[in-house]
């Protein structure tokens, strides 16, 4: 069996060997060049010589991945093979939407096809490991990583981390699957004020309801890998938190699969003043249940002399290498090493069409009609002169998001290439303003003026004489991601006075949205008629944003997060908790929570989203008043398709939890359904509701139902909904 087979190469294996699984070193050598003389990159071609190196990460290409693939098997006395990791998270050379937009659509068969895709595409490349999926709930636009992630709900979370895990893991024993990695572990998105790598405090009941869900999804789907995240976690940096990697990942949860450091993120316990030195961080990490070091340096240098000083158990160092030989063999590496290493693979799939395709149709499934008055969308197909503004509407590169390594910058679809292929109308293009970026010297290498306004002028003009402008403005793609935290949620730059000032001479305007995160835009949903939030949606995007736009897509996405009126607002979420002097709209007197300059309601709510279609909501009913242990209710609704055309609509099912051993939110999402109605027709959704379903983790301190009175809400929206009443009778 796989276990006997870990334990007979384990006994083989002097303490240097075994440490040697446990590094994870960043590609250091071009494979096409002279080996390495001198410095780190030839102390790094030694180690991996002496079977010192478990993995690499950042080597691409069959070409390279074969050669340091044939160091491991054939020059070191055990020849056990590497893995090779990669940032795979939104697609590798054919990029799909990011992955918060890719969660817009709520279509979780389309998010696992897409993953699924992803992995095929890096596969043929010599990958065999991605660092994806991100998982971390978020509820702050702040926070330049939400474009990575799941978006502020648990539930919807955890769904969307199975698809990504089973698209990419699939069948293991296959070379189109790669194993996957939840990450960050844990509580990386709930960073103080948004600021990247910020600390992280927060209360059992927060992190076990909210912040877990998507991870123990992960597990519970077979994810073989999880990260570990740079934040400390109520004083504890993530990568020596036991709490986190031993009682609950690998303890509560049973996960069997190894763990790996974030990058640095062991010597970088030394500047959190956690530990003395890099040593010091390595003991603290391998006790804590890191298992895999990522470019720190720690275990290779120090981890033998740690277990030799009877600081770090031995057996302690076996339990991680035996996670990390496991899933080599799992992936059957020590059958066939080169097994993801086919040069005539690799051409043939890298950018194939059908990957074109895919991407193409989960670009359309991820756009969100945010505002349509009058039916401005969809536009007409001929006899109109439409104005397209904006730099990001001739953008090839910034669809591609953040987080798109292997993919090469101009390769997306222009929301302008897109449009032009609508032949029937005069398309009339003006720049208007250049995208503000947070640090262009870090972005760029150019510098760009952004509060350059003179486009304007012709901007203006083109505006004046169309019968519709689309406006596309927004963020680039690489203002959000890694590093990119915003303290404004607004249009970067002169966007907001270049929508104004188009607004002043022709206000008949389809905003298009590209960003990454949230954005609080006030006045454009005050002013602007038609808002599409087309998020970064990858190497397709101009071709979808088209066919939204012409109607030949009738959009159906529901926001993964709230979008904030106001900055202040943030953290801004639909799950919040009532507080003692609860207040939604306007406050019955000042001592109310509520701010005395803004309202409390935000500006587009979780789950939101509209269609070209009109979907009626009727008919709530509940099997029963109440059900008990082992039993369950059914609630239904019945949806008509009131509009004109056929359209799919996200049904969503909420709770409430009257009263509870620990408060719970005022609303939380138990179920979806995505029903495609005809026009005029009507469809019955009926879900079900388990003791499972209204289950948390209790002041007992374990997950549980507890008896008690439970609303329940079932809508398009988190706002609007219909409502009903049921009893759990322990
Ligand atoms: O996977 C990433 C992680 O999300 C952030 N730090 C670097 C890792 C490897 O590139």
């Amino acid at each position: 069996s796989l276990d006997k087979k870990v334990e007979s190469l384990l006994k083989k294996m002097t303490l240097e060997e075994k440490v040697g699984q446990l590094n994870q070193y960043n590609g250091f050598w071009d494979v096409t060049g002279p080996t390495p003389k001198e410095g780190l990159a030839a102390k790094k071609y030694d180690d991996l010589k002496k079977g010192l190196v478990g993995s690499m990460l950042n080597v691409k290409g069959v070409k390279d991945v074969r050669a340091l693939q044939k160091i491991a098997v054939e020059q070191t006395r055990l020849g056990i093979p590497l893995l090779f990791g990669f940032d795979v998270i939104h697609g590798y050379k054919t990029i799909s939407p990011i992955p918060l937009a890719e969660s817009a659509s709520w279509d979780l068969e389309a998010i696992r096809k897409s993953a699924e895709m992803a992995a095929e595409e890096a596969a043929a490349v010599g990958i065999n490991w991605t660092f994806a999926p991100m998982v971390d709930i978020s509820r702050d636009a702040r926070w330049g990583r939400v474009m990575e992630g799941v978006g502020e709900d648990p539930y919807l979370g955890s769904r969307i981390a199975e698809a990504r895990v089973k698209g990419f893991q699939g069948d293991l024993s296959s070379n189109k699957n790669i194993l996957a990695c939840a990450k960050h572990f844990a509580g990386y998105g709930f960073a103080e004020s948004g600021k990247d790598y910020n600390t992280v405090d927060v209360g059992e009941s927060t992190l076990q309801n909210v912040i877990f869900p998507p991870f123990k999804a992960s597990s519970d789907a077979g994810v073989r890998t999880f990260m570990n995240s740079f934040n400390e976690l109520n004083g504890i940096p993530a990568t020596a938190n036991s709490y986190l990697q031993r009682q609950i990942l690998k303890g509560d949860w049973k996960f069997q699969g190894f763990v790996v450091s974030d990058w640095g993120s062991m010597q970088e316990m030394k500047a959190h003043g956690y530990a003395k030195d890099d040593k010091h961080a390595a003991e603290l990490a391998i006790n804590a249940g890191s298992d895999m070091d990522m470019e720190s340096n720690g275990y290779v240098d120090y981890l033998a002399q740690l277990v030799r000083e009877g600081k770090v158990k031995e057996s302690t160092v076996d339990d991680a290498v035996r996670r990390v030989l496991k899933v080599k063999f799992e992936l059957g590496l020590f059958d066939n090493p080169y097994k993801y290493c086919d040069e005539t693979r690799e051409l043939a799939t890298v950018g194939k069409p059908e990957f074109h395709k895919e991407v193409l149709d989960m670009a359309k499934k991820s756009i969100v009609l945010l505002k349509n008055n009058n039916n401005l969308l969809p536009l007409k197909k001929s006899g109109q002169k439409i104005a397209l503004i904006g730099a990001l509407a001739n953008d090839k590169t910034s669809p591609l998001g953040n987080w798109r390594i292997a993919a090469d910058d101009n390769t997306a679809v222009s929301v302008l290439e897109g449009l032009q292929s609508y032949k029937e109308n005069q398309l009339t293009y003006a720049k208007g303003a250049d995208v503000a970026l947070g640090n262009p010297k870090f972005i760029f290498e150019t510098k760009i003026n952004t509060a350059d306004k003179s486009g304007f002028e012709e901007a203006i003009t083109a505006a004046k004489s169309a019968d519709v402008v689309i406006l596309v403005l927004g963020e680039h793609g690489l203002q959000s991601g890694e590093g990119r935290s915003r303290a404004d949620l607004g249009l970067p730059g002169v966007q907001q006075e270049l929508l104004e000032a188009v607004y002043k001479v022709n206000s008949n305007i389809v905003l298009v949205l590209n960003n990454g995160r949230p954005l609080a835009i006030p006045w454009a949903e005050e002013h602007i008629p038609a808002i599409v939030e087309a998020w970064q949606l990858g190497t397709q995007s101009g071709n979808a944003i088209a066919q939204v736009l012409y109607g030949d897509y009738n959009p159906s996405g529901k926001l993964p997060m709230t979008f904030p009126r106001n900055v202040a607002q943030v953290p801004i979420y639909y799950n919040y908790k009532s507080t003692g002097r609860p207040v939604m709209n306007e406050p019955e007197s000042v001592f109310w929570s509520h701010y005395i300059d803004e309202k409390n309601t935000p500006l587009y709510p979780f789950g939101f989203g509209l269609s070209y279609s009109k979907f009626e909501y009727s008919d709530l009913k509940l099997s029963s008043a109440s059900f008990s242990k082992n039993g369950n209710i059914e609630v239904s609704v019945s949806v008509k398709n009131i509009g004109k055309v056929i359209g799919k609509e996200v049904v969503q099912l909420y709770i409430r939890d009257l009263i509870g051993s620990v408060t719970r939110p005022v609303l939380e999402l138990k179920g979806f359904e995505m029903i495609v109605i005809k026009p005029g027709e009507e469809k019955k959704v009926t879900f079900v509701i388990s003791e499972k379903t209204i289950e948390f983790f209790t002041a007992n301190s374990k997950w549980e139902a507890e008896a008690g009175d439970f609303k329940v809400f079932i809508g398009g929206n988190s706002v609007e909904t219909l409502k009903g009443d049921f009893q759990f009778l322990k």
